[in-house]
């Protein structure tokens, strides 16, 4: 038997007889059932075997213990792939003290009746056994894979023993790559219980681990780093990879004919990984370790009974089972009298967390036609954004949409042109230097603000919080101040430069002095600076992306062609293209500010 490290020796069984796992998973290369022996002063045994196994099982044992009898049976998880043989174990070692958890015994009671065990060491949480010159420590896994599951960590050795953790299909006298199959072993039988599985791993960096003796596949000596970190993502439900994998059902072929051509645009748009899967005829465990594995995934399928195909029925009944969360998805759907599986399909993932819909989706109405290859352009286009912006030969060099991404806290800049106080909406105010504290304040030379600033020197910047309503971007963004009096009938506070700050929806103000001003064309960038600040509350501030998503009103496009204002939500209600010098009549911002309606 082979000795793992100082006296932990192996004495598990390879499976070649088994055709499914758990009665689910093919196995073409078996499975291991591992067990171990630790002889000190006092033997303890770690866990039992599958029950077809007891003889080879129990002469295993017998050869490491050469006439010694051992003195504690450890029992991590009581699922019968692992327990099926403590009966037989106490049979022939009536002595023994069977160590467990509360759950353990009760699980153990269930399958063999309370008169089982009657030597018991009843464990809890962190609790330590010693063996003589090795101290063990008992650290709870619950759902990792049944409530019941323990690790066992040999602090004197540095081993750990995982349970079904780190385990993987396959028996141990099969050459295999550990990750594929440990991959899909673990999104199968433990992909449910990230959480947990990341609670124990957070457990894990406190230890000192040599090994990890896990009751299924290979023991782990070398490079830990490597399988620990796979187990992170896993459990995080994070990607490993970045691509995309196309899993679909075809009834005629035209379905996937579809998926097919959508991997042929993905690869020439530079997408690093694509996968395509026929649902019907592969294996369901693989198809779900896949749909985790990559970052993007498209569904492609047929409409039937008003549902959709059942092979992709079951694969999407896999991923919400196993908490499917942080991916981009996109859909086909073909149905060729009335299209229903996007609705489904929606429908079934709407409790997953996180998913990222894309907006090019296709529907074929039985056979490609030369609008649905189109779409299929755009949606490959829209799955491989990054990759052809990462591509030398692909990019948009000159896209000045990056320009948007630029972030901007939005601000009421108030002023008095001697008569009455105005204000409006800027989003270009920057602190240029601190030392000393210098704030740059741009604006539109159109604006009447500009004008009242450059006779005046002295402006309010109001910093405006979050919740503030789309009401102060109407007042303050949507009409001029030569036209009207936007403080009409209102007594607001002033700071000492005698210019109002508002009493409302703002965190903070800064009173400024213009010190520099720089003629930038169109805009007048004032330099300035600062004379009193003030915070008001800790509320966050509204940035422009926040009052894009969360405060403006979705403009009503229903049934209109041509371009709206994705500043204010005006709709340019016309067929022509939009005029490159054109202005937006109610926010007063560029065309560029403009976006096709769809
Ligand atoms: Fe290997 Fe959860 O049993």
């Amino acid at each position: 038997m082979k000795e793992i490290k100082n006296n932990i020796f192996y004495v598990g069984v390879n499976d070649h007889i088994i055709d499914l796992f758990e009665g689910q998973y093919i196995v073409p290369n078996g499975m291991a059932y591992n067990s171990y022996v630790i002889m000190d002063k006092k033997i303890a045994i770690m866990d039992t075997v599958d029950a077809k196994f007891s003889h080879e099982w129990l002469d295993n044992i017998s050869n490491v213990l050469n006439g010694k009898k051992p003195d504690y049976l450890i029992v991590q998880h009581m699922e019968p792939d692992h327990s099926a043989n403590i009966k037989h174990f106490l049979d022939a070692y009536p002595n023994t003290t069977v160590v467990g958890n509360d759950k353990t015994f009760t699980f153990m009671e269930n399958f063999f009746g309370s008169d089982i065990a009657k030597k018991r060491l009843v464990v809890k949480n962190n609790d330590t056994l010693e063996l003589g010159s090795k101290t063990l420590q008992f650290v709870f896994a619950p759902m990792v894979h049944w409530p019941e599951v323990m690790f066992t960590y040999d602090i004197t050795d540095k081993v750990l023993f995982s349970a079904d953790g780190f385990g993987k299909f396959g028996a141990l006298d099969v050459e295999e790559e550990w990750a594929c199959e440990a991959r899909r072993y673990y999104f199968g039988i433990v992909g449910k219980y990230g959480a947990q599985v990341q609670n124990v791993l957070k457990l894990a960096k406190t230890l000192d681990i040599e090994v990890i003796c896990p009751l299924h596949g290979p023991i782990l000596d070398d490079n830990l780093g490597y399988y620990i970190n796979l187990y992170d993502i896993w459990s995080s439900y994070a990607s490993e990879v970045d691509g995309v994998f196309i899993a679909y059902t075809s009834v005629y072929g035209n379905t996937k004919k579809a998926a097919l051509e959508l991997e042929e645009k993905l690869k020439a748009y530079g997408c690093p990984k694509v996968s395509v899967s026929d649902l019907a005829r592969s294996d369901m465990a693989e198809n779900v370790e896949d749909a985790f594995k990559y970052s993007k995934i498209v569904l492609a399928t047929t409409t039937y009974n008003a549902e959709i195909f059942p092979f992709m029925n079951e694969f999407i009944n896999h991923l919400v089972e196993r908490n499917y969360q942080n991916k981009t998805i996109g859909i086909i759907e073909n149905g060729s009298w009335a299209p229903m599986a996007k609705k489904v399909i929606l429908s079934k993932l709407e409790k997953c967390k996180n998913i990222t819909y894309l907006e090019n989706n296709l529907t074929i109405k039985s056979a490609l036609t030369k609008e649905n290859r189109e779409t299929l352009d755009l949606m490959a286009k829209e799955l491989c954004k990054d990759y052809i912006a990462k591509s030398d030969n692909l990019a948009n060099k000159h896209d000045l949409t990056a320009l948007f991404k630029i972030g901007y806290g939005l601000y009421v800049i108030t002023s008095n042109d001697g008569k009455k106080d105005n204000g409006f909406i800027c989003n270009a105010v920057t602190q240029v230097t601190s030392q000393p504290n210098r704030i740059s304040v741009t604006i539109n030379k159109d604006n009447y603000s500009h004008h009242i600033i450059k006779q005046t020197g002295i402006m309010n910047v109001n910093v405006l919080s979050v919740d503030a309503p789309f009401s102060v971007f109407e007042k303050f963004g949507f009409v001029s101040g030569r036209a009207k009096d936007k403080f009409e009938g209102e007594t607001l506070p002033k700071s000492d430069n005698g210019l109002v700050y508002l009493d409302k929806y703002i965190n903070s103000f800064m009173s400024l002095k213009v010190e520099q001003y720089l003629d930038l064309g169109t805009h007048g960038m004032f330099i300035c600076s600062l004379t009193e600040s003030r915070v008001i509350t800790d509320k966050e501030t509204m940035t422009y992306t926040y009052y894009q998503e969360k405060v403006k009103p979705k403009p009503d496009t229903e049934g209109k062609k041509g371009y709206v204002c994705t500043v204010c939500g005006y709709v340019y209600d016309e067929t022509d293209e939009l005029p490159e010098d054109y202005v937006c009549p109610l926010c007063k911002h560029p065309a560029s500010d403009f976006e096709k309606i769809k």
